[in-house]
C-alpha cells in the first residue's frame, strides 16, 4: 500500500511536471531553475522587430551580395552549375575558344571599358594575392608558396595563341594543380572580366 501511494505521488508529480502549467498565465514571474533558452532575443518570420530601424522582422537581402546556395529560392543561374556552351565553359564543343562571349553584350567602348574595371577590381580581390598586381606571379602569398616549392605561375606565360580566353576561363572556375578553382566565388561574368584583364596586363608586360 505504502508503495501503491509513493507511485501516485511520483506519477502525480511527473504529470504536473510534464503537462504542468506551462502556458498558463500568472502574475508573479516563473521561478526557473533551469531557465535555458525560454527567453532569447529572436525575431519571428513575417513579425515586426523593434531591433530594426524600419520594425521589420524580415529582412531583405544586402545589397550586393549573391546567395550561394538555391534554398532561398534563388537559383544561382550566374555561377553556371550545370549548363554548358561557350559562356558557361569557355569551350566550343570541347575546344576552348578565343574571345569574349556575345552574351556578356559588349555593344559598345563604355561596355567593354566597364568589364575590365570590373575584371580588375576582381582581380585585385582574388588573384593578386598569389599572382601579384602585374600578373608576374610575384603575389605576397607566392613568397610563402615558394617556400614549399609551389611556383605561382606568371600569367605573361599564357598567351592567346597558346593558351586560349576559355582555357584562362576554365583555370578561373576550376583551378588548375595547386590553384583551386573560384567558381563558388566568382559569377561567370566576373570570370570573363578577369579573363579580358589578364589580357591586358599581358599587353602591358610587353
Ligand atoms: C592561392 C594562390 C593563387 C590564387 C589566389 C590564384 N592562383 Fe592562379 N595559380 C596558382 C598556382 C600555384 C598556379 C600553378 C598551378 C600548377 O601548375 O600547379 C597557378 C596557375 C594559374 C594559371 C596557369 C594555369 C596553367 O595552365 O598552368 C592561370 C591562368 C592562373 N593561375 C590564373 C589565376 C587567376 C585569373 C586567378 C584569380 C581568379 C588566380 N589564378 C588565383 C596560385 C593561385
Amino acid at each position: 500500500m505504502k508503495y501503491f501511494f509513493l507511485s501516485l505521488i511520483v506519477i502525480c508529480l511527473l504529470v504536473v511536471g510534464v503537462f504542468g502549467f506551462r502556458g498558463d498565465k500568472f502574475s508573479q514571474p516563473p521561478i526557473r531553475i533551469f531557465p535555458d533558452m525560454d527567453e532569447q532575443d529572436k525575431i519571428k518570420s513575417q513579425k515586426p522587430s523593434g531591433f530594426f530601424l524600419d520594425g521589420m522582422g524580415s529582412r531583405k537581402p544586402i545589397s550586393g551580395t549573391v546567395p550561394n546556395s538555391g534554398d532561398n529560392g534563388i537559383l544561382p543561374v550566374e555561377f553556371s552549375e550545370g549548363r554548358d556552351g561557350y559562356y558557361y565553359s569557355g569551350a566550343h564543343e570541347g575546344t576552348y575558344g578565343n574571345g569574349m562571349p556575345e552574351e556578356l553584350v559588349l555593344i559598345d567602348e563604355s561596355a567593354s571599358t566597364a568589364l575590365l574595371g570590373r575584371g580588375e577590381d576582381m582581380y585585385g580581390v582574388h588573384c593578386a594575392i598569389c599572382h601579384g598586381d602585374a600578373g608576374d606571379g610575384k603575389g605576397v602569398v607566392g613568397h610563402y608558396f615558394s617556400k614549399a616549392n609551389v611556383v605561382v605561375a606568371s600569367l605573361y606565360n599564357f598567351p592567346q595563341s597558346s593558351h586560349p580566353d576559355g582555357y584562362i576561363y576554365h583555370v578561373i572556375a576550376n583551378g588548375k594543380g595547386n590553384m583551386g578553382g573560384y567558381k563558388h566565388n566568382l559569377p561567370v561574368r566576373d570570370r570573363w572580366a578577369i579573363v579580358a584583364y589578364v589580357r591586358t596586363l599581358q599587353a602591358a608586360a610587353k
